[in-house]
């Protein structure tokens, strides 16, 4: 059949961005993360995906895709090897005649990881067409997270929210393959926000694939991994029982080992810019002297993300409006505590 002649089905995915508060860094396997980690989903930051499928394709045909409306190669590109590397878990995929048009709401140079949210949108719109071939017991939204995983480790996260959970942790509890929403976390996480500091959007050195498979020969292999399951089960029980400090001090213990982990790579790079530093001295004194929690958490960029209830909201936003604008090459971008990704028919 013609692609004229196809009756065509549409559809749109929302899928957020998340910021990780225990980082998943290292992997082993088909995409399985090395350590459990755990993150929030963000309201704002998001990806839009438009969907266009129809079946009786004689092999998968994706030639349509859009990113930001345009024809965008290095899109195209990866989207081209992942739907390729998936059609032996999903057969399906290749009677299908797709066109997928995504759009971030985040401006590209924001320097948020776009990955994890444009992964979740096209992890849920595929679970949800595959889902027209399979049987009742098909989970669209795990087996979403499946796929957002397969296309990019920390999209499998982007899928539930507002705080989620992925990987096998050291008692057992979890999954390698999706990621899952943690239910009980004390009133005070009701309402958290996150306010993301653009200290650099250039290009990263070092992409976080390549982080990644550095970690396979890290001297501090094994210690990372004893240390993030410790800091996974310490902020449960933290977000359990609504301790702010002891959240606030492991988020910012991960953030910096994150970074410790790239310095003491072989070979090392650093992906810190100087005003990352400043910003985080600026932070923590600012705590010291009103209290206020504030914390910080960066993921594998120099970008600051700062972390803080609703009770710190007032206090949190002036200091960063006076004091810390001025490290920051654009406006800083104000998102907080979201639900994940959903579908619109
Ligand atoms: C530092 O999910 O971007 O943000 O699986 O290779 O696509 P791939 O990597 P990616 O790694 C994210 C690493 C991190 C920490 C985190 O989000 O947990």
């Amino acid at each position: 059949m013609k692609n004229q002649d196809k009756k065509y089905n549409t559809f749109q995915v929302q899928a957020p961005s998340n910021i990780a508060f225990v980082k998943y860094w290292g992997k082993h396997g088909r995409q399985l993360p090395m350590n459990p980690s755990l993150s929030m989903t963000l309201s704002s930051c998001k990806t839009v995906t438009q969907f266009e499928y129809a079946w009786g394709a004689d092999s998968l045909d994706h030639s349509q895709t859009l990113f930001e409306g345009d024809h965008s190669l290095s899109f195209h590109a990866r989207l081209n090897r992942f739907l390729c590397s998936i059609t032996d878990l999903y057969p399906e995929l290749d009677q299908l005649s797709l066109k997928i048009s995504s759009h971030n709401t985040f401006p590209h140079s924001a320097g948020i990881a776009s990955s994890a949210s444009a992964y979740g949108a096209i992890g849920l719109g595929l679970a949800r067409i595959i889902s027209e071939k399979r049987g009742r017991d098909f989970d669209i939204y795990q087996e979403a997270s499946i796929i957002a995983r397969l296309g990019s480790g920390s999209a499998s996260r982007s899928i539930k929210g507002p705080f989620v959970r992925w990987g096998i942790d050291d008692q057992n509890k979890g999954s390698d393959h999706f990621a899952q929403a943690i239910s009980s976390v004390h009133s005070s996480f009701n309402k958290l926000y996150d306010c993301i500091l653009l200290v650099d959007s250039s290009e990263k050195s070092v992409s976080s694939s390549a982080g990644h498979e550095l970690m396979n020969k890290h001297a501090f292999k094994d210690s990372r991994n004893k240390q993030a399951n410790e800091h996974f089960q310490a902020l449960l029980i933290a977000m359990e029982s609504g301790d702010f400090e002891a959240f606030g001090e492991i988020l910012e213990a991960e953030a910096l080992t994150l970074h410790a982990l790239m310095m003491s790579s072989n070979p090392s790079y650093i992906l810190l810019h100087p005003n990352s530093l400043e910003i985080i001295a600026r932070v923590r004194m600012f705590r010291g002297e009103t209290h206020t929690p504030l914390y910080f958490t960066i993921d594998a960029g120099p970008n600051i993300h700062l972390i803080y209830p609703e009770s710190a909201k007032l206090a949190a936003e002036n200091f960063i409006n006076s004091e810390l604008r001025s490290f920051c090459v654009a406006d800083c971008l104000f998102d907080h505590a979201g639900s994940g990704a959903i579908i619109n028919e």
